[in-house]
């Protein structure tokens, strides 16, 4: 875990904390696999009950965010992503852990993902428990119209 590093959790939208998260948003995805969200998007699931968006920061600098969508008992990981130049320093795996300890604070039993099979965030995932449940070929467009395939990984945790 990084030294200094804070994260503040929000639960609807707030126009300073979804800047930040585009500011990493757009640096963190690469455009050739289409995973990147536009600000309406995040801020269109941000008025959805049940959705939460983590960001961590240094001092007021935003590094990382993770985006959770939660309906009654289960929820999703719909984004995690750190800016290129602080990776490998242990925010992600703050940032997951983070929200599943919210998620389990919350009264939820499980947490689903679908990530591009060939993210290295997999490793990430496996280590912190997640188990592998299915692939869905084609399940991302690359800005070349190319398909790749998800993913599907689900935790599930005693209530
Ligand atoms: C996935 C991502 C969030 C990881 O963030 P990070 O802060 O670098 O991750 P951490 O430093 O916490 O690493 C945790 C573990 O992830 C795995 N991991 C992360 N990046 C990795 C890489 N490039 N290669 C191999 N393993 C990697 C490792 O198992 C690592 O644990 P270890 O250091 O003990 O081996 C970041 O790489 C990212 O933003 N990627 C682009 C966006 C994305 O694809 N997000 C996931 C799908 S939504």
């Amino acid at each position: 875990m990084m030294a200094g590093v804070a994260l503040e959790t929000y639960n609807q939208v707030e126009r300073n904390a979804l800047a930040d998260a585009m500011e990493v948003m757009v640096r963190a995805f690469d455009p050739a696999f289409g995973e990147a969200w536009t600000l309406p998007q995040l801020s269109g699931v941000m008025t959805m009950p049940g959705t939460w968006l983590t960001i961590a920061r240094l001092d007021a600098a935003p590094l990382g965010f993770a985006l959770v969508r939660s309906v009654l008992d289960e929820c999703e990981l719909l984004l995690l992503a750190v800016a290129p130049l602080w990776r490998g320093r242990g925010i992600g795996e703050m940032l997951l852990h983070d929200s599943l300890r919210t998620a389990r604070r919350r009264g939820i039993t499980s947490m689903n993902l679908e990530v591009r099979s060939t993210n290295n965030a997999i490793r990430l995932y496996e280590k912190s428990g997640f188990e592998y449940v299915h692939r869905r070929p084609g399940y991302y467009r690359g800005n070349d119209g190319q398909l790749h395939d998800a993913l599907s990984f689900r935790i599930d945790m005693l209530p």
